[in-house]
């Protein structure tokens, strides 16, 4: 009779502590127990490489991150040949799901000359293959801000090419319906059209499962109305796929008070959106951190690039940045949403479809639903049209919407770009040969 006990208590124990897998129905994520989950998440990345492999820090961080009201990371560098069972472990046990970016530095989605080839796509299925084993695991993207200019609206094909190869790749092997989706650059007058672009079509083997957005709009004080958000929330009303902000946090002019928090989780927006993940866990050269490892040591220690790098501690017992993380922590604390429970939900009704957007002269480049390039295709300057499976979109709320031109918007150019930006940005001299491209095409 023991050994049926014994494991009766660690199965309870088991079920009590574990994390289960979060799904995507409609345009929201629910735990398997039928709770709708809101991402309250933090961007942790210490240098360029996989910082879920470093047992002791992730401990040390998991930690605090659970005091801070934390229950998702962002992670945008993995290593996966590497072991992550102990931090996914460590994190699992703090309550924290991780969401991890397919891609890095070597095999991105280069905008200026897009391709989706076997390369890149036989790495991002390693990523997925390392991960998808642990059900912290909240959900993959396929790209960050791959597309920061009009003419860079080419590769949205590509991106929409990585999801539909990521979606058959965990369908192929058997992996349970992790949500794969992307993180987009917050630029008003691309941000409509590509959301749209990635959930139009009809087809849900091709469309994301969710969409992020990186957005610096809201610089504290700020209103839900003055900010900017009111207009992302248009855009967002019943959009098709779960919606939340995969970075934000201006920190111009600081502290930061972190009451988009308030608005995000609250009644204007908490119908349309599943929360935000907090730029960023580490204090560096960017001033977003919300927790310090300290002042660098004395000439003893060199730049290695994991203990220090860039004139910051990198490792070590993470120090809140005051007064930013005890701020978060009681923005977070004063907000608990419910939402709906999974059984209260049909989640094709309130949910729009989204029509593909035309192109227009000198903007957005895709002219309705194109046919999507194969692995190996690269951009030869046009894109031959598709068929869209459905019928006529139910909704098109962002037709017609000029986006944010004010402060917010300009508040994040003002910003020393966040870390992981820098490679996207240096790849702008490709950009004038695109657009000679661009020229003779249109
Ligand atoms: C949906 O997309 C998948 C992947 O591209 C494709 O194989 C399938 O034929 C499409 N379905 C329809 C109805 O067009």
């Amino acid at each position: 009779m023991k050994l049926p006990w014994l494991s009766a208590v660690l199965l309870g124990v088991k079920s009590v502590t574990a994390l289960a897998p979060i799904t995507a129905i409609g345009n929201k994520f629910f735990t398997p127990d039928g709770k709708q989950f809101f991402i309250k998440g933090i961007a942790y990345q210490l240098t360029e490489d996989d910082p879920l492999i470093d047992t002791e820090q992730c401990t040390r961080d998991a930690e605090l991150m659970k005091t801070l009201g934390t229950n998702t990371i962002r992670v945008y560098h993995v290593d996966p040949k590497s072991d992550h069972t102990e931090c996914m472990k460590v994190l699992d046990n703090a309550g924290i799901y991780a969401l991890i970016d397919l891609d890095t530095f070597d095999t991105y989605i280069n905008p200026n000359n897009p391709s989706w080839d076997q390369r890149q796509h036989d790495r991002y299925a390693e990523v997925m293959d390392a991960f998808i084993t642990y059900d912290n695991v909240l959900g993959f993207f396929v790209g960050n801000e791959i597309i920061t200019q009009h003419s860079q609206s080419a590769a949205a094909p590509f991106i929409k090419a990585a999801t539909r190869d990521m979606k058959a790749h965990r369908d192929r092997k058997g992996h349970r319906q992790v949500p794969i989706g992307y993180s987009a650059a917050d630029i008003a007058e691309l941000r409509p059209m590509l959301q749209d672009y990635l959930t139009c079509g009809g087809n849900s083997s091709e469309g994301v499962d969710f969409f992020a957005l990186n957005s610096y709009e809201w610089c504290d004080p700020s209103t839900y109305s003055t900010s900017g958000y009111a207009n992302l929330q248009a855009e967002a009303k019943n959009f098709p796929v779960p919606i939340f902000f995969s970075e934000t946090g201006c920190n111009v002019p600081g502290p930061r008070l972190f009451e988009d928090q308030a608005a995000i989780f609250g009644p204007e927006m908490v119908n349309d959106w599943s929360g935000a993940i907090i730029y960023e866990w580490i204090q560096e050269a960017n001033n977003y951190g919300l927790i310090s490892y300290g002042p660098v040591p004395p000439a003893t220690a060199a730049e290695d690039g994991t203990n220090v790098k860039g004139g910051f501690s990198r490792r070590g017992t993470p120090t809140p940045v005051l007064p930013d993380f005890e701020n978060l922590k009681t923005q977070w604390a004063n907000v608990k949403p419910t939402g709906i429970e999974k059984k209260d939900y049909e989640a094709g009704k309130g949910v729009s479809t989204r029509a593909c957007p035309t192109s227009t002269q000198g903007g957005w480049l895709i002219n309705g639903n194109v046919k999507l390039p194969a692995v190996g295709e690269t951009f030869k300057g046009e894109f031959t049209t598709a068929p869209s499976v459905t019928v006529a979109p139910t909704a098109s709320p962002s037709a017609g919407s000029g986006g944010q031109q004010g402060g917010g918007e300009g508040a994040s150019k003002k910003n020393p770009a966040p870390a992981n930006r820098v490679v996207l940005k240096g790849m702008v001299a490709g950009l004038v040969g695109v657009m000679v491209i661009f020229l003779v095409w249109l």
